[in-house]
């Protein structure tokens, strides 16, 4: 268990504005962006001293919000300034395969000092997020993150807000916790917890609103493997509008819970009156997230944007395509060994020789485990148990699934969505339309369980 305590801090607040970076509409339906990885000293203590090593999109934590307008091509010239090669991924995009991000799947991993030009149409509108994708389990846990928002229309509101949540593990003087990357009991257990809350890189920011009208909050979970769970101090009821970028049939949630990689866009009617702030509930004691300020220069919005029941119908589950797994390993599971490159090898030489520790059907997965061979146009389902001790944030790359969404509370709803968080012991099923072709990663988004061994490939063609 982390330490809740030091998941608060006592210092001011500093800005909490994601920054925006040059934006160049080239031509119409054309948006282009620079982002360069490299090596930046970020303060978290806000004492000036002893700023901690991160690894940042052009220098801010978050990276720059990337905005455009849905049936815009995105064009997002991309440098490597690490030391070290990554990849970056558009967490939701129905994307072209290519463009995926995916290293050694998609994409050969850039290079330090080499450059890769990313260029994709944006299909949908909602709420996205880019991340390196190369060891994703350290660049991530280092910075190198941002959220994307696709708009249905130009118009930009000023009360249109993210929230992007992270906890870092850092040490007692601000620095990242460095020793312990890669640890192997942070892999076979619940992954790599921080104990160090930022809400748009900083802690406890305060939050401009409009005085009065409706704001649209779009809350997404940076963290590596925390789920975290939100709620405003008044515990007041507030509308979801959609799920990991997609529009849902508007329910009402006291708490949003978020996995790993998760988003939720809501919609908070400040008419009456104001929320003081936003609280992470997960640990039982609340923790100060972010406090809002009442900003009479912003207009709210006159009433809640609309929406609608996901991108597309769920298919007929009868005819899909049934693809089982089985979901094994981890501490204190059942999965006694496991096929790695083919061979059969107990758990505990996995762990120790290969830092293997988790696996789909018996075989410890890996960018060469094909789960299944769609059709174009075909229905899948990807009928999933959770055999093991702990939660999982199962995410497919490429396309959105339906499923009954077991998270926001005594209700099940089906929803279109990303990310699906798997309680232990729990079955799933995930259907979907394999309409976008290529080769679909489908991991856990704890991120050190994926490098564990928790992820398989889906080809469609
Ligand atoms: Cu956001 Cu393969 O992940
Ligand atoms: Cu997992």
């Amino acid at each position: 268990m982390m330490d809740r305590r030091s998941f608060i801090r006592g210092a001011g607040a500093t800005a909490a504005a994601v920054l925006l970076p040059r934006l160049v509409r080239a031509q119409k339906g054309l948006v282009r962006y620079q982002l360069t990885a490299r090596q930046t000293a970020h303060d978290f203590s806000s004492t000036g001293k002893n700023p901690a090593s991160l690894w940042l999109y052009n220098e801010t934590v978050p990276g720059p919000l990337l905005t455009a307008v849905k049936g815009d091509m995105l064009e997002v010239d991309f440098v490597n300034q690490l030391e070290e090669p990554t990849t970056i991924h558009w967490h939701g995009i129905r994307n072209l395969n290519e463009m995926d991000g995916v290293p050694e799947l998609t994409q050969p991993a850039i290079q330090p000092g080499e450059t890769f030009r990313y260029r994709f149409p944006l299909r949908d509108a909602g709420s996205f997020w880019y991340h390196a994708h190369n060891m994703a389990w350290q660049q991530v846990a280092r910075g190198l993150y941002g959220p994307l928002i696709v708009r249905d229309d130009a118009a930009d509101s000023p009360a249109d807000i993210v929230i992007m949540a992270d906890d870092w593990r850092l040490r007692d003087d601000f620095q990242l916790d460095e020793a312990s990357f890669g640890s192997l009991h942070d892999w076979s257990h619940g992954g790599r917890l921080g104990n160090w809350l930022t809400v748009n890189g900083a802690s406890q920011p305060d939050i401009e609103i409009p005085a009065s009208g409706g704001v649209r909050l779009r809350l997404m979970n940076a963290a590596n493997a925390r789920v975290m769970r939100f709620q405003f101090s008044d515990k007041r009821a507030v509308t979801v509008l959609s799920v990991d970028g997609a529009p849902c049939d508007a329910f009402e949630v006291t708490s949003v819970s978020l996995g790993p990689a998760q988003r939720v866009d809501l919609f908070l009617d400040s008419q009456a009156r104001l929320p003081e702030a936003l609280y992470e509930i997960s640990g039982g004691a609340p923790v100060l997230a972010a406090r809002f300020v009442a900003d009479d220069r912003i207009t709210g919005m006159s009433k809640a944007p609309a929406v609608g029941s996901g991108w597309y119908l769920p298919p007929a589950a009868e005819q899909a395509k049934i693809i089982d797994i089985h979901m094994q390993g981890g501490a204190m599971g059942s999965l006694s060994s496991a096929r790695f490159q083919g061979e059969e090898r107990t758990l505990r030489d996995l762990a120790m020789q290969e830092r293997k520790l988790w696996a789909f059907n018996g075989t410890v997965g890996g960018y060469d485990q094909i789960l299944a061979e769609l059709t174009l146009g075909e229905s899948a389902m990807l009928r999933i148990w959770n055999d093991t001790a702990w939660q999982h944030a199962m995410h497919l790359h490429g396309q959105h699934f339906w499923v009954r969404s077991a998270e926001f509370g005594a209700t099940e709803r089906l929803l279109l969505r990303d990310t699906y968080l798997m309680a232990p012991g729990e079955k799933a099923e995930l259907l979907f339309i394999a309409d976008n072709p290529g080769l679909w990663l489908f991991h856990c988004h704890m991120l050190e369980h994926h490098a564990a061994g928790m992820g398989g490939v889906l080809a469609v063609s």
